[in-house]
């Protein structure tokens, strides 16, 4: 397979899906075929990656066969062998630790009997490199990306961005953990090596076979999966061992659609250091965090004190999610799948080794340089995102995902800053039945640049629902995924700088975004 044969296969996809169409200018177009399968002679990779994504079994459940699963193998090719980290017996693929400023090239070979792309959810690389569904390669053809490293220290997501088939692609196991560091985290002196721990949060459900079990039917689709079993790191009911020091957490809700409302069962409130996009500048400190699917949150807790055989639970605490009734009973029935806003533990924590020393939680962890509506050039006519759900269609602006379109809304200057609305479109605000158009929990992705937050607005008619959700919101930090209640209505500045190209939004409950909730920005 050369490099001229995968372009003008993609060339003949999109032109037969009808590119050159009114709705998508023409100066767009030379940029859909930049599919890249050869390393560039100019780019003078730090770090070299070998992707490769296949079928494979794996003894996910204690007891019983192995899993059939499609799962990451990589390896370094150049640079550190500790940039990557292989998960042991895991269908997660291996967390990958990068440095600001690095260079890093990845060799993506898929050996699936599918196509597939990979995306690095969280990084701020060109669109080439981005893993648009665009440039999903066939079974036997190698992508290659190249990109520097823009991130500040955070946690950061990799999965599966293959079209329509998103959702049943990571479910199945593509997708991992990015870990970034830079200099001034490393000054901090936060915990590291082994007290640095992820906790990459999944759902599934198993078969009596132990074979996964996905959604099938449309009203499961439509609320998004829900599984039976809570996976921490690739394993049921996961017991960690811990010392009595203080440890990073870096929580990342790797779920098709189940959202979080962590806290400790002992109530120890929980302590917030980083959001998705890296350290926040204060320590924050909640009785419970909402986490949804892409969201990542690093938490900070101190076993000190503690005595040796103390356990410490993590849970998801009863919330109201505000589904309406009729979807819920259609979806759940004849299945076992712990119901959105169930209380269910996710972790335990054993103290296991007593010892003296423990980093201190530093008072300042950052600064971060506050947008306002000053930096945007767009104040009063913010970009709308709007959310709906009906007739079985899940849409943004009223409309389902297009390869090969871009409205004028969503064309932006490089460079600039936008103000974005995100926000229920009319009608599907209170808790209705199927027909009547619906409000859901959607957590909100946009790729590229991280954004902050400017405001978070309740207009809805449930006061009560909300209630059991509204401390644990984190919005101080740089984010690139947020959850919008229903009632709730979001602004943010977004930063579209850098690159030029294509880059996606969606809603990140999977099933939706396989539903069409998924749009795409033009940055010219
Ligand atoms: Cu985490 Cu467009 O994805
Ligand atoms: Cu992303
Ligand atoms: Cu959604």
């Amino acid at each position: 397979m050369t490099n001229n044969n995968l372009n003008r296969r993609q060339f003949l996809k999109y032109s037969s899906l009808g590119l050159a169409t009114a709705a998508f200018p023409k100066f767009l177009l030379a940029n859909t075929s930049t599919a890249k399968n050869y390393p560039s002679a100019n780019f003078k990779a730090d770090v070299e990656l070998e992707f490769t994504s296949k079928s494979a079994f794996i003894q996910i459940l204690k007891q019983g066969n192995k899993t059939a699963v499609q799962k990451y193998y990589a390896k370094v090719l150049k640079g550190d062998p500790k940039t990557l980290l292989t998960l042991k017996e895991n269908y997660l693929g291996p967390i990958i630790n990068l440095e600001q400023g690095q260079k890093v090239r990845v060799f993506f070979n898929n050996e699936l009997d599918e196509p597939s792309i990979i995306h690095w959810h969280g990084l701020h690389v060109p669109q080439h490199s981005d893993g648009h569904p665009m440039y999903a390669i066939q079974p036997g053809e190698q992508y290659v990306y190249e990109f520097e490293v823009l991130n500040r220290a955070g946690t950061n997501f990799y999965h599966s961005h293959t079209h329509g088939e998103t959702g049943r692609q990571v479910y199945n196991g593509l997708s991992s953990m990015i870990r970034v560091t830079d200099a001034h985290e490393k000054k901090l002196e936060l915990p590291t090596g082994e007290y640095d721990l992820p906790l990459v949060i999944q759902d599934r459900s198993f078969d009596s076979d132990n074979q996964l079990s996905y959604v099938k039917r449309m009203p499961e689709r439509m609320m998004g999966f829900l599984g039976e079993m809570i996976m921490v790191n690739g394993k049921p009911n996961i017991e960690f061992s811990v010392k009595s020091r203080a440890y990073r957490f870096r929580a990342l809700n790797g779920s098709n659609s189940r959202i979080y409302k962590l806290a400790w069962d002992d109530g120890t409130p929980i302590t917030v250091i980083g959001t998705d996009g890296g350290l926040l500048e204060k320590p924050e400190v909640r009785p419970y965090v909402m986490l949804a699917p892409a969201e990542r949150l690093d938490l900070w807790l101190d076993f000190s004190g503690r005595q040796l055989g103390a356990e410490l639970k993590l849970y998801s605490l009863p919330y109201d999610a505000n589904l309406p009734m009729m979807m819920v009973r259609m979806s759940g029935m004849g299945s076992n799948s712990i119901e959105a806003g169930a209380k269910f533990k996710i972790a335990s924590f054993k103290v296991t080794e007593i010892v003296s020393d423990s980093p201190k939680l530093p008072i300042q962890l950052a600064t971060i340089k506050r947008f306002s509506e000053n930096d945007v050039n767009n104040i009063n006519n913010p970009i709308p995102i709007g959310l709906s759900m009906q007739h079985m269609s899940a849409l943004i602006n009223g409309k389902s995902f297009s390869m090969n379109r871009v409205m004028k809304d969503e064309q932006v200057e490089l460079g600039s800053h936008k103000k974005i609305r995100i926000f229920h479109e009319q009608g599907s605000r209170g808790r209705m039945g199927m027909m009547g158009g619906m409000s859901m929990p959607h957590p909100i992705h946009l790729h590229g640049q991280q954004y902050q937050i400017l405001s978070r607005t309740y207009n809805g008619n449930d006061e009560a629902a909300y209630a059991t959700v509204n401390k644990g919101f984190i919005d101080n930090g740089w984010k690139d995924t947020v959850l919008v209640m229903p009632g709730e209505e979001i602004e943010i500045i977004k930063p579209f700088e850098d690159y030029k190209g294509f880059f996606l939004y969606h809603c990140h409950n999977l099933e939706h975004e396989d539903l069409g909730m998924m749009r795409q920005f033009y940055v010219g």
